[in-house]
């Protein structure tokens, strides 16, 4: 693929790493690539980061026709720079936009345009333990017409943004609220995929739960409203006696990278794990009972994350005395080692990117 590189002639001062957040500031550049019926995809091109200009018809404005990725390049001790199992989000965008109706990309052209852009980009890539460098890439339609039509032209763009930890609390536990009322996704619908319009439809439960002083929501099935799905942006793991159990991928949640990771590394360590429906009655009852051991979320922004409490109706229950569990730490310890490059990738999950000449 030909990409045209416009180097910025104002390049930005860096933030402090250690006060970095999360997606609070944007590099020097991103990546834009057009799509129209007869050209395809087309004039790739890097170009100083800056404000789009969209026809105020776009079909993204109205119809929510956008789908999205979240990863990350991570800086290694001795400087390199890589990426975690980038064609992994690559399947997942092209999955997401067939769902909504939007142009495909070759995945090696897309997997390309992510590597050329962090070239580009590396010196962002942050060094400060726990830091990395968030990428961004997004796909809309941008029709300019108001009539419901098949989407006919599209953008594709990566932004990206140096990043800590995405909880305030780093890796201590979070709490988290089951949700009763509102529902994220049903089978059939869009709950598998990284569109907009999910997040959309949990702001309102994410809203309560944060005045309530809860990270995230634990979302339930939505026609059941009885099997647990996932977290706002997490999946979901709970170690319930000597076994882990994770909901299956039903065609409502999202099939996340880190949760696959997750539970490649336990099974290749031999551990007992499931994939299977877990009603909130028996997360309740082991919770009751005692024989939930840990709870942990995991995702590319929030990596493991244990969960401390779980709210259910008037109820709060504490999962392991608020604690990090011990498979918890393993998977956080195992994940990181591998994508900060601390410990050996013996998986061949992570992809280099050339250093700067
Ligand atoms: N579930 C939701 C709703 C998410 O937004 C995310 C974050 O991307 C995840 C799960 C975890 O997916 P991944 O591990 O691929 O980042
Ligand atoms: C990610 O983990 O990459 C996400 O997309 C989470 C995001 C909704 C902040």
């Amino acid at each position: 693929m030909n990409i045209r590189i416009e180097k910025t002639s104002t390049p930005a001062q860096k933030p402090d790493q250690k006060k970095l957040g999360f997606g609070k500031y944007f590099t020097d550049h991103m990546f834009l690539m057009d799509y129209s019926p007869a050209e395809g995809w087309h004039d790739a091109r890097i170009v100083p980061f800056g404000n789009l200009t969209l026809h105020p018809a776009a079909t993204v404005f109205h119809y929510g026709a956008e789908v999205f990725e979240g990863m990350k390049a991570y800086r290694r001790a001795d400087g390199q720079v890589q990426l975690f199992r980038p064609m992994e989000n690559v399947k997942r965008l092209n999955s997401s936009a067939e769902r909504l109706c939007l142009p495909q990309i070759d995945e090696q052209d897309a997997l390309e345009a992510i590597m050329k852009f962090v070239e580009v980009e590396q010196d962002w890539v942050p060094s400060e333990p726990g830091t990395s460098l968030y990428l961004r890439p997004f796909l809309f339609g941008s029709d300019e017409q108001l009539g419901l039509h098949t989407i006919q032209n599209a953008l594709f763009i990566i932004i990206a943004s140096p990043v800590g930890s995405y909880y305030a609390a780093g890796i201590n536990p979070v709490k988290i609220m089951i949700e009763t009322e509102d529902v994220r996704a049903v089978k059939g619908g869009t709950g598998y995929t990284k569109c907009g319009g999910n997040y959309a439809a949990s702001n309102r439960a994410a809203a309560r739960a944060e005045q309530k002083g809860y990270s995230q929501v634990l979302w339930l099935d939505g026609v059941h409203r009885k099997y647990i799905e996932e977290v706002g942006a997490m999946n979901v793991m709970f170690r319930i006696g000597d076994e882990i159990v994770t909901p299956e991928l039903s065609g409502s949640i999202l099939p996340g990278i880190t949760r696959k990771s997750c539970l490649d590394v336990l099974r290749k360590e031999g551990y007992k794990v499931t994939e299977r429906k877990i009603s909130v009655d028996e997360l309740v009852e082991s919770m009751k009972n005692g024989t939930l051991k840990e709870a942990w979320g995991c995702g590319t922004a929030a990596v493991v994350s244990p969960i401390g409490e779980l709210a259910y109706g008037d109820m709060k229950y504490t999962v392991n005395n608020f604690e990090i569990g011990e498979i918890t730490h393993h998977l956080y310890d195992t994940l990181t080692g591998i994508q900060w490059g601390n410990i050996p990738d013996t998986y061949g999950w992570t992809v280099e990117i050339p250093a700067n000449k």
